[in-house]
């Protein structure tokens, strides 16, 4: 029966998680999986190289609730029934790159890049987890998990200070970013301007109105939107 199954859904894949894995972290599992974006730094929760975004469904507010998680540290029974997001799932090998994964790329917050995975999923963590845009301080503050031994971090909270809300960006430049598709980012919310529009399907319970679909950078000159990951609607039943 399907209750009885213990399952995950790894980048809206769903996996059967079979015994005898209780000595696993859920940050081996993914690299078994071939998900080798998510990085061993450190193994001991001090660097943040190994952040994923781990979703679940929390029965009593009835809502999806979004963490950026250390890999290395989570036991992977630990997640079972949950939405496990690693930075596979962000962005998109065809269309192009997230939002988040651009502004970090073109403000330069990314050189030797072992870290860059690890600081996109905080990003991505906090952006889907908050009901209104981030102020600035709560975005230096999900950064805080995340350590990078190149950049000196200026770059890298300069990058995603275009997420926070507009009358924090105070920052010149950074108000608002420019995709290569002549479309803008909303300062407000880290979205494409059409964001905020809100939907009445059963998605939006879970705070999935504003990322229903987003725009990527463009290819060979066309536009293309494309739809964020949700969370698995299997997963709200168990
Ligand atoms: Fe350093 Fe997980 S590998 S926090
Ligand atoms: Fe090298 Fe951050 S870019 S550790």
């Amino acid at each position: 029966d399907e209750f009885t199954e213990a399952i995950l859904y790894v980048n809206g894949v769903r996996r059967v998680l079979p015994d005898g894995l209780a000595h696993m972290t859920l940050l081996e599992y993914l690299r078994d999986l071939g998900l080798t974006g998510t990085k061993l730094g450190c193994g001991e929760g001090g660097c943040g190289a190994c952040t994923v975004m781990v979703s679940s469904y929390d029965r009593k507010s009835k809502t999806c609730v979004h963490y950026a998680v250390n890999a290395c540290l989570a036991p992977l029974y630990s997640v079972e029934g949950m939405h496990v997001i690693s930075i596979e799932g962000v962005g998109h090998r065809k269309l192009g790159l997230h939002p988040v994964q651009e502004s970090l790329a073109s403000s330069h917050g990314s050189q030797c890049g072992f870290c860059t995975p690890g600081f996109i999923m905080s990003m991505y963590a906090l952006l889907r987890s908050s009901k209104n845009s981030p102020c600035e301080d709560e975005i230096e503050e999900c950064l805080a998990g995340n350590l990078c031994r190149c950049t000196g971090y200026r770059p890298i909270v300069d990058a995603f200070r275009v997420f926070a809300k507009s009358d924090d960006a105070v920052y010149s430049g950074v108000s608002s970013l420019s995709l290569q598709d002549g479309s803008s980012i909303c300062p407000s919310t880290g979205k494409p301007c059409s964001c905020g529009s809100k939907t009445t399907n059963a998605a939006a319970n879970c705070n999935e109105d504003k990322f229903q679909s987003i725009s990527y950078s463009d290819i060979d000159g066309a536009k293309y939107t494309e739809k964020e990951l949700i969370f698995p609607p299997e997963l709200l039943l168990r």
